[in-house]
């Protein structure tokens, strides 16, 4: 298994190119079910979660060509993928694939619109705790769906289509409102979703959505109206820049000091995180380019932040941040309120010399004058990036284990990183 080898203390300098968002680009790829005709994506990230949903839709006879780089393309440019679901030749999703990545369980509501049956495998477990699918069941099952569990499956059945209904989320679920939105877009009549997620991912979605067809409206609020129609057409779309990547590198950046341009970021896609970098003391600077990020000197003071739906906190953005807090000068508190278990990379940085107390959902950090390298092991895609942020600012090597969890959601994580001065490689094994 790879690894990745980091020998702290070197500032970043540079430009580092933000990617097409994975969380954008998984529902994106997912949308293709609802449609005959072809979807073309463009700006999509090359990432090991695209790769596998890619055989996900293949399994369901989806065919997918990804355009070749030519001579003279830009390298950091995403890649363009041509998906075209024509023929849906099977309804299953099975379990050993939707067991490794939680997103395919989205297939569910396009299939069951599209073709009246899905029979999807419920995901099963995940480190960052208990990650239910009621949601998506209840909306299915509002717009007329026929839901059994059975044998650790989910069998949907609607064989006379989706019918237009009120749904009301008694919590903001991204995906429960992708499920919803991209059902309801085939269904018969008015859908209105209450309590929707308002991420920009479920944005982007709606966008690529009313390209091909789809009637919504209200979408980025709380309150969405779909007015449904009977079939969707082939549409381009181009994936929007990754704000978690983008707060990930802001983080680095500041962990490591110096000047780095996030290039092709959108400030307004995470503007509580960069007031929580401001707060700490980060220079942050919107720029025709992206965003410019610098910390040249001055230490980080230390900050308190609760995780929150969008337009909060981000909780993707949580372990990067604590990563940062471990340097701050003070004491920081880092409270997670939406997923319960997502902590496991306090012990990890606790292995590199941070000082983090856990009480219930909350973190208080005893921000340490010095971290020091150590091995490490990633254990999610979140949590590894938080280890690499760390091992940027440590004193001496850090090796961080299992890094397939950074390749599910960094492209060329490395490359990024070493190109602005630090000492980072993939070391393959
Ligand atoms: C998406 C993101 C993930 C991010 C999360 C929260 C993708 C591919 N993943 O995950 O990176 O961390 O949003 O911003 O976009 N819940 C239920 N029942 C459900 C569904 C969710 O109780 O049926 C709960 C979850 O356990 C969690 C909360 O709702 O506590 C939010 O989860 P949700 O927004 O659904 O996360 P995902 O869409 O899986």
């Amino acid at each position: 298994m790879d690894k990745i080898r980091i020998v702290g203390g070197n500032a970043l300098h540079g430009t580092i190119p933000i990617s097409g968002a994975k969380n954008a680009a998984l529902p994106l790829m997912i949308a293709s079910l609802l449609t005959e005709e072809k979807l073309v994506l463009e700006n999509v990230p090359r990432l090991a979660d695209v790769a596998l949903l890619q055989r996900i839709l293949g399994n369901h006879g989806v065919d997918i060509t990804t355009n070749g780089k030519r001579t003279g393309d830009d390298p950091n440019a995403g890649q363009t993928l041509e998906i075209d679901a024509r023929v849906i030749v099977d309804t299953t999703a099975p379990y050993d694939l939707v067991s490794r990545m939680r997103a395919s369980f989205w297939v569910l509501g396009p299939l069951v619109a599209r073709m009246g049956v899905a029979r999807v495998s419920l995901p099963g477990g995940c480190a960052i705790g208990t990650r239910p699918v009621d949601f998506h069941l209840d909306a299915l099952r509002a717009l007329g769906a026929d839901i059994d569990i059975d044998g650790g499956y989910v069998l949907a059945k609607a064989p006379k289509g989706l019918k237009g209904a009120r749904i009301v989320f008694p919590k903001v679920s991204v995906g429960a409102t992708h499920t919803a939105l991209m059902a309801a877009a085939l269904a018969d009549g008015e859908s209105v979703i209450e309590n929707a997620a308002r991420e920009p991912e479920v944005a982007d979605l709606a966008d690529c959505l009313v390209k091909m067809g789809a009637r919504i409206s209200g979408a980025g609020n709380a309150t969405i109206h779909v007015q449904g129609v009977p079939h969707l057409r082939g549409a381009r779309h181009s994936v929007l820049p990754d704000r978690i990547e983008t707060g990930t590198y802001a983080m680095a950046t500041a962990m490591a000091g110096g000047d780095v341009l996030l290039a092709g970021a959108r400030p307004d896609l995470l503007e509580s995180a960069l007031d929580i970098l401001r707060a700490a003391g980060v220079e942050v600077e919107a720029t025709n380019e992206g965003i410019r990020v610098r910390r040249n000197g001055a230490g980080i003071l230390p900050v308190e932040v609760s995780t929150a739906p969008y337009p909060g906190f981000p909780t993707d953005l949580q372990a990067q941040l604590m990563a940062l807090m471990t340097k701050a000068k003070g004491r920081s508190r880092i409270t997670e309120t939406i997923f319960e278990n997502r902590f496991m990379h306090v012990q990890e940085l606790a292995r590199l010399g941070a000082k983090i107390h856990l009480d219930g959902d909350t973190a208080t950090i005893e921000g340490a004058e010095r971290l020091t390298g150590a091995p490490v092991m990633a254990t999610d895609l979140r949590a590894s990036v938080s280890l690499v942020i760390a091992g940027l600012a440590a004193e001496g090597e850090t090796l961080v284990q299992r890094v397939y969890h950074l390749d599910r959601g960094f492209e060329r994580l490395e490359a990024k990183l070493s190109r602005c001065g630090a000492e980072i490689e993939r070391i393959s094994g």
